[in-house]
């Protein structure tokens, strides 16, 4: 059979699957772990499978659209080359120096969160007033915190000018819209607009010293004795967004909203504030921020007793991998003891998550500062899981109760 004439063995688009798709992976991946369908080709939930391509790079190629994607869309050794170029940016100095603008962000987006604040009376918000805490906000976590924080954070890293917020805030927005429409030409439309933001940046940037900004430095690295193109450029910094905008902005949801459900942790991590970086990464195994990606065959394999042949899309089940009962036993037990190694959030291999660094910097000083400012973060109503091909939640309703 060849790809196009290969049964289907789900729909992820089911409704059964869009309502929670945390659940649906799940029963997949004990149903039928290697699975096909005209939407994502073959699925691989099972960790172990999942592992295998991630560690086998020359059989599960990155190489899989025509278009520019750097580096990750690309294999060794053009990989290599590209990739050395995007670590730079991320190393343990480069992130101690943005950890000033970075705390000084977060310290202001939460002040203009708080300066709202009410004081509590009664009901739900008694037992604050008990606790001797004299105000809270409600907070939607998602668009009052979540994005505005990864937007400044991004903006920040890139030296880009506050005014271009708000353009960028509808940009993911509609970005958002035409990926959970699956409309292909929609999708395709939006990534040209984002692009047009990213040349007018460069171009302002033409004759700027390297160290001016991050998005200076970019026109000046080099690989293979040439400058980057505008394109790998462009792809570069595209890449760097969306994994701001969309993946940290769900992992802040996913972390707050967890944290609000579960107030022993969040005790916990109040006593411990040093274990905060592990348990941000235990709380997205359990609930992973992104939900996807791809690869391609080079060889004809077999994975959980199926055959795939030479030539098959491959989609890399990140949230069922990291969720399979075989690795880490119950998936919804949160434990700081856990093999780190195993965990798959930022990926694991070549293409291991070169932004790791940053986000888990992001999430932590996020965490540390909402702590400062708060006896405890309450659920504020129920949570709306977001849509493939976005992970995490659409809505994320808490209480911010103040010290
Ligand atoms: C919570 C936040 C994040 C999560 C969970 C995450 C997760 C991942 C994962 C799982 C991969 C592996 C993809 C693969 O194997 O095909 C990856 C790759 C990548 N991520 Fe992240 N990411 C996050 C934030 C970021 C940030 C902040 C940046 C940049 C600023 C970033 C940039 C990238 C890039 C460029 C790649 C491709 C690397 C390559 O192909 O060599 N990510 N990320």
């Amino acid at each position: 059979m060849t790809e196009t004439q290969q049964a289907q063995d789900w729909d992820p688009s089911d409704p059964s699957v869009r309502v929670n798709q945390t659940a649906a992976y799940d029963r997949m991946r004990g149903t039928c772990p290697v699975a096909h369908s005209e939407a994502l080709n073959w699925s691989l939930f099972r960790h172990e499978d999942v592992s295998r391509a991630l560690h086998d790079p020359e059989t599960f190629s990155s190489a899989v659209s025509h278009h520019v994607a750097v580096p990750n869309g690309m294999d060794r050794p053009e990989h290599t080359v590209f990739r050395e170029v995007v670590d730079r940016y991320y190393t343990p100095e480069k992130m101690a120096e943005f950890e000033s603008a970075l705390q000084a962000l977060t310290a202001q987006l939460l002040q203009e969160l708080t300066d709202d604040a009410v004081p509590v009376t009664s009901g739900a918000q008694g037992e604050a007033a008990a606790s001797g805490a004299g105000e809270s906000v409600t907070v939607e976590v998602m668009s009052e915190l979540a994005n505005p924080f990864a937007l400044r954070c991004q903006s920040a890293f890139m030296g880009w000018p506050r005014e271009l917020e708000p353009e960028l805030e509808r940009w993911v927005h509609r970005n958002h819209e035409a990926t959970t429409s699956r409309d292909r030409s929609r999708t395709a439309e939006v990534a040209l607009e984002f692009d047009g933001y990213i040349r007018q940046l460069l171009d302002e940037r033409r004759n700027a010293p390297a160290d001016q900004d991050n998005t200076s430095r970019l026109l000046h690295e080099t690989v293979y004795d040439r400058k980057l193109t505008e394109d790998e450029i462009v792809s570069i910094v595209r890449n760097w967004t969306v994994g701001e905008l969309s993946t940290i902005a769900g992992a802040v949801g996913i972390v707050l909203g967890y944290l609000a459900a579960h107030q022993d942790v969040q005790r916990h991590l109040r006593e411990n504030p040093e274990q905060i970086v592990a348990a941000t990464d235990e709380i997205q195994r359990i609930e992973d921020p992104f939900v996807t990606n791809r690869r391609v065959t080079t060889r004809d394999v077999e994975l959980s007793g199926r055959e795939v042949p030479a030539g098959s899309k491959i989609t890399l089940m990140w949230s069922s991998a990291n969720r399979d009962e075989e690795v880490f036993g119950d998936p919804d037990e949160f434990r700081l003891d856990r093999d780190p190694q195993q965990n798959l959030v930022y990926g694991a291999g070549i293409h291991v998550c070169p932004g790791a660094p940053m986000a888990r910097l992001e999430l932590k000083v996020l965490l540390e500062r909402v702590f400062d400012l708060t006896e405890r973060i309450e659920p504020a109503g129920d949570m709306v899981g977001a849509q493939h091909p976005a992970g995490g939640f659409h809505t994320v309703p808490v209480r911010l109760v103040l010290r």
